[in-house]
């Protein structure tokens, strides 16, 4: 458990509540039997019962709840199943080194082909195309530059991104911030494409950025090492479509992205808000499976019907395979970046997951809480 309330625990333990009561006030805790404690308290309640409480992380948890409904996350189906998907990407780097910049170039300059009107909302991700060898290839972009979104979402242990474009300005070069984005890469596990930005300067350096990232380890192709290293300008729009390319080409050769489109949907909420007009609104990435318009899905702690999708171009979609954003509307909350969603049977078992859910997480608040009410008792005596 994760912080509980005495009655779930002293159910679990087959015991009354209010001998859990009893015990705590004999150690000077007032708690009601309905209201939540936290960890520490559960595993000393138990060893006074004698009982060996097993503390289970959050992850684990919800991987229990799942279970007990008969849904595995992360299951991929058969083998047989799976295809080919486009790689999931995320930019990172120092401040003001051209990450937004470079995500606006990359959004104007590659439409879909037969999209006129350009990508127009800004909903967190977009996918754009490119060619490579005469062939077209498509790139989803997470739109949140930054490492905290990808930090929250590696801590939640749902990685979303498949490849990281390393952002370094030319005429500043590799900085502390470089370097942590290089870190979080690296512990990802991800491969990277260095995009050398803001060649367009007189005083740009490509070379001492070459020099100084190999120094870290990260040695471009040129010098007999395996990473791509691309000159662009975000700002004057210069070789945008080389780093497209490098993006495919390096996905190509060290990742072998697949995934069964055939399955149900799972995958990540990327952002999430509450609309005026629209209610909850999420944009979620698909991760495997196939996302459908009056699906039943979970995501967090919200719940609900699939009642639309709308893509980057603002269009309404019906469906969404694997690596493809967007925006669904029909939750009955706001989940938080980085939550799981997924397709379940039908629009009662997706509520009877969302409350069960929604219970703990009020349970490990209350919890929090009154450790820190305790805390402030024991400084203000
Ligand atoms: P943070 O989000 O604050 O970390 O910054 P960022 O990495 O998103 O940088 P942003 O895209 O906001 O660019 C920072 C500044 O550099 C802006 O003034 C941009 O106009 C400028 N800039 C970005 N790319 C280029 C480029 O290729 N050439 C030149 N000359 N300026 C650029
Ligand atoms: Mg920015």
């Amino acid at each position: 458990a994760r912080g509980a309330s005495l009655t779930d625990f002293a159910e679990k333990i087959n015991v009354e509540p209010a001998q859990l009561v009893q015990m705590l006030f004999g150690l000077g805790e007032m708690v009601t039997a309905t209201e939540s404690v936290n960890d520490e308290t559960l595993e000393l309640l138990g060893e006074e019962l004698n009982y060996v409480v097993q503390v289970v992380s959050p992850e684990d948890e919800d991987r229990e709840l799942l279970e007990s409904f008969d849904i595995e996350l992360g299951d991929e189906g058969d083998e047989s199943d799976w295809s080919v998907r486009p790689p999931v990407v995320t930019v990172m780097g120092h401040v003001d080194h051209g990450k937004t910049k470079l995500l606006d170039a990359i959004r104007d300059a590659n439409v879909i082909e037969g999209e006129a009107g350009g990508i127009t909302q800004h909903i967190g991700a977009y996918q754009v195309a490119t060619q490579v060898d005469g062939e077209e290839r498509k790139i989803t972009f997470i739109d949140t530059p930054g490492h905290e979104a990808f930090t929250a979402m590696r801590a939640r242990g749902s990685q979303s991104s498949d490849l990281a474009v390393l952002v370094v300005a030319a005429d500043d070069g590799v900085m502390p911030q470089t370097i942590e984005a290089l870190n979080h890469a690296k512990a990802a596990g991800v491969p990277i494409v260095v995009a050398i930005n803001k060649i367009d300067k007189p005083e740009a350096d490509p070379t001492k950025i070459r020099g100084q990232l190999t120094e870290y380890g990260v040695i471009p192709e040129e010098y007999g090492g395996d990473t791509m290293f691309v000159e662009i300008s975000a700002k004057s729009r210069i070789n945008i479509e080389g780093l497209l390319e490098a993006v495919v080409l390096t996905a190509d050769a060290s990742l072998d992205l697949q995934a069964n489109a055939s399955q149900d949907a799972q995958g990540i909420v990327i952002e999430a808000h509450l609309d005026r007009g629209r209610g909850p609104v999420a944009t979620i990435l698909v991760q495997r499976g196939t996302l459908r318009v009056g699906e039943s899905i979970v995501a967090g702690p919200a719940h609900g019907r699939v009642r639309a999708m709308i893509d980057e171009y603002g269009h309404e979609i019906t469906e969404a395979t694997p690596s493809r954003p967007a925006m669904v509307l029909g939750l009955s909350a706001v989940p938080g970046a980085g939550q799981s969603f997924l397709v379940v049977e039908d629009d009662r078992m997706a509520r009877q997951i969302a409350e069960k859910r929604e219970a703990r997480e009020r349970a490990a608040q209350q919890a929090k809480r009154r450790v820190r009410r305790t805390l402030e008792d024991f400084m203000a005596s």
